[in-house]
């Protein structure tokens, strides 16, 4: 670890309007320099830097951070490796710090259990040049095709064949037997019997999207072993439905090629980067989520979600059953988000990475290319042939079809897709525009809420078998982006006073911007869904606590490369808060602590609103949630509808609420 001090030097020297120099020819634009974004192909600039924030943005590919940040992403390094780069540029002496007990308890629990997973994950790769690791861990991956670069690259390593080996090392390295549990790398049994989870089992590090190891998949050398494989619980740093496998090492090359292709296995993601594939990830033993979709939407380049052109996944699956089933499945949810999907199907029995080690990286690039098909077409053709001999079964098609097509956010899009849909299953085009539409119309209605009508009505037909699995709790985009707002008053404004009136006394209290949201939210026992966005606000607010430190001074020069990036991002939206406010915020800023008092009611203003309306947006699919279950379960019909009652008058009152706030269009 590099001690703060040195940290702040770095930081104090590297300055961003030089750094990015290096890379990037930059022309002053009033108060910002702008150039062609090195992440990203363009032609007409749109990366801009900012000397007075510190921060640069890039507002075609989105990407953001301050100079650290940038040289982990131009030089693909990790946090600590870019510190050390910048150190050696600006002639910078780096003083390591040795942690005592004490500094490792007070480091926040996340950092310590990050160090812990990074000091994992160098151990388990030590471990693969004893001598157990070469004829065991090297030697299985070296049977499996992996070449040493490739094994370095994706810091593979291999857990000893002791029951409690790394428990032990690591517990003598100074770590605490409740970080070893909270990471899940040690199971404790009754009687503190330890057991080293992964042990016997070659490791495959999960690294988070800026590069730091959060948790790890280990597969089974035996073949007698229970669990193929085995992977960490989640954890305060790990989470599963977030991560995906791959996506650091993958990032700039999804982002130059406008395309990432997805896949099933740690192997299958190895094996092809290793033919030359790089734009490739893979969920990590999970199902794909519609949050590993956002998070990879983020790095596919253009800002604008209504253009999406360069957002391209390609699914890359087994020709099996289940390939068929998963690639059938996920190219739904990629649509949905606005994605143009596209899918490759091996020849049986290969999976990509069998495929990636029988064929040389020419024969692999040239298959992808050839064997693409659009998503769509890819699942008519799948169904047609059974259709075709089946009324029943064609009508039913050209429903899910209906409905596939519904989920496409762009209108033009959706438009061609049922023209070429209609001649693919010979159908008129009128019709299967109308049923789309129709579908449409019925969420429109239901995010709306029901009204009691419908509630009753529903109630009555009760009896009626459900069709449908119940929808898998998502958080859909809507909910992003009404919390990526209220964090942007986080970042900004956090530190911000605003007045309360103090429910005991009557006085009035004054607290920070961050303390009111997150009390707000608390009133309601909500918190954000983004467990990103969640650790931001409640860091800084402990942090502000402490020692009062400004919110933008807390997030650029944060250690957590996670916060600094959706930092700049925030700092740098052209719209998030409201026009009005806008207007006033050069004014508030120059003024820093002595806020006009009309700027300070405008932000409090644009505060009540966002949230009230994040409030508003989750009582609905609240409402949603419940009317759905209502259609299934006729036991306790007279309690959902009470509650469903409930709710709609909760949010009318919010909704009244918030018209009376709306007043700019
Ligand atoms: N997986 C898992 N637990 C299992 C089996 C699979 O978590 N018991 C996850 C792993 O992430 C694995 C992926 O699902 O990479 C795909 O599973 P599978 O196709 O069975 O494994 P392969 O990737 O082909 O693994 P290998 O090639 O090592 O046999
Ligand atoms: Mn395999």
């Amino acid at each position: 670890m590099i001690d703060p001090v040195t940290v702040d030097k770095i930081f104090e020297a590297a300055d961003i309007v030089s750094v990015v120099s290096d890379y990037v020819s930059l022309k002053r634009k009033g108060a910002n320099y702008w150039g062609n974004c090195p992440f990203h192909e363009e032609k007409t600039p749109s990366f801009s830097v900012s000397p007075a924030k510190n921060i640069y943005k890039c507002f075609g590919c989105g990407k953001g951070g301050n100079s650290v940040n940038f040289i982990m992403g131009v030089e693909n390094l990790s946090y600590y490796e870019a510190l050390l780069f910048l150190a050696k540029k600006y002639h910078i002496e780096v003083k390591e710090k040795e942690l005592s007990d004490e500094e490792v308890q007070q480091q926040n629990e996340k950092e310590s259990l990050m160090s812990l997973t990074e000091w994992a994950q160098k151990h388990f790769t030590e471990n693969l040049q004893s001598p157990e690791g070469q004829s065991v861990g090297m030697s299985y991956l070296a049977h499996r095709g992996f070449r040493e670069d490739i094994i370095k690259k994706f810091q593979l390593g291999y857990a000893l064949d002791k029951r409690d080996e790394y428990t032990i090392a690591a517990q003598k390295a100074g770590y605490k037997l409740d970080y070893l549990e909270k990471t899940g790398l040690t199971i404790v049994k009754e009687n503190n019997y330890m057991i080293d989870r992964f042990h016997g089992r070659v490791i495959f590090p999960i690294h988070s999207i800026s590069g730091r190891v959060v948790a790890f998949g280990g597969r089974a050398i035996k073949k007698d072993e229970v669990a193929k494989y085995q992977n960490s619980p989640e954890s305060d740093i790990y989470h599963k439905s977030y991560v995906l496998y791959g996506l650091y090492f993958a990032k700039s090359a999804i982002t130059k090629k406008k395309k990432c292709y997805i896949v099933e296995g740690y192997a299958d993601v190895i094996s092809m980067v290793q033919a030359g594939i790089e734009n490739i990830v893979a969920p990590c033993g999970t199902a794909l989520t519609t949050q590993q979709i956002q998070q990879l939407r983020r790095i596919l380049p253009s800002a604008d979600a209504e253009r999406s052109d360069d957002k391209n996944v390609t699914l890359l699956y087994d020709g099996d059953g289940a390939g068929m089933h998963a690639a059938l499945k996920n190219g739904k949810m990629l649509l949905e988000e606005g994605l143009n999907v596209k899918v490759v199907v091996l020849p049986e029995p290969e999976d990509p990475d069998s495929f990636a080690q029988n064929h040389d990286s020419s024969e692999v690039a040239r298959y992808l290319e050839e064997n693409e098909q659009d998503y769509v077409v890819f699942k008519i053709n799948h169904y047609l042939k059974e259709a075709q001999k089946d009324p029943m079964k064609m009508s039913q098609l050209i429903e899910d079809v209906a409905s596939t097509i519904e989920v496409i956010p762009d209108e033009v899009k959706r438009s061609v897709y049922i023209s070429m849909a209609a001649k693919m299953l010979n159908t008129e085009e009128r019709i299967l525009c109308s049923r789309v539409n129709q579908i449409n119309q019925k969420k429109v209605d239901e995010a709306a809420g029901p009204s009691r009508a419908d509630v009753i009505s529903k109630v009555q037909s009760v009896d009626v078998p459900p069709t449908e699995e119940p929808a898998p709790v998502h958080v859909d985009s809507m909910v992003e982006k009404l919390e990526r707002e209220l964090l942007c008053y986080i970042v900004r404004f956090g530190d911000h006073p605003v007045e309360v009136v103090n429910p005991e006394t009557g006085g009035k209290d004054t607290i920070p911007v961050v303390e009111y949201i997150k009390d707000d939210l608390e009133v309601d026992d909500l918190s954000f869904q983004n467990p990103l966005y969640q650790g931001m606000m409640m860091d800084y607010y402990e942090r502000y606590k402490q020692d009062k430190i400004s919110s933008s001074q807390f997030f650029i020069r944060n250690t957590n490369p996670d916060y600094v990036s959706v930092a700049a991002d925030a700092m740098s939206d052209p719209y998030p808060l409201s026009k009005i406010f806008n207007e006033n915020e050069t004014n508030c800023r120059i003024k820093v602590k002595k806020v006009s008092v009309d700027a300070a009611v405008t932000l409090f203003h644009d505060l009540n609103y966002s949230l009230l309306n994040y409030k508003s947006h989750w009582l609905s699919n609240l409402i949603v949630e419940k009317t759905e279950k209502l259609r299934n379960n006729q036991e306790e019909a007279g309690t959902l509808i009470a509650q469903i009652q409930e709710l709609m008058l909760f949010k009318k009152e919010i909704d009244k609420r918030l018209g009376e706030r709306h007043i700019h269009p």
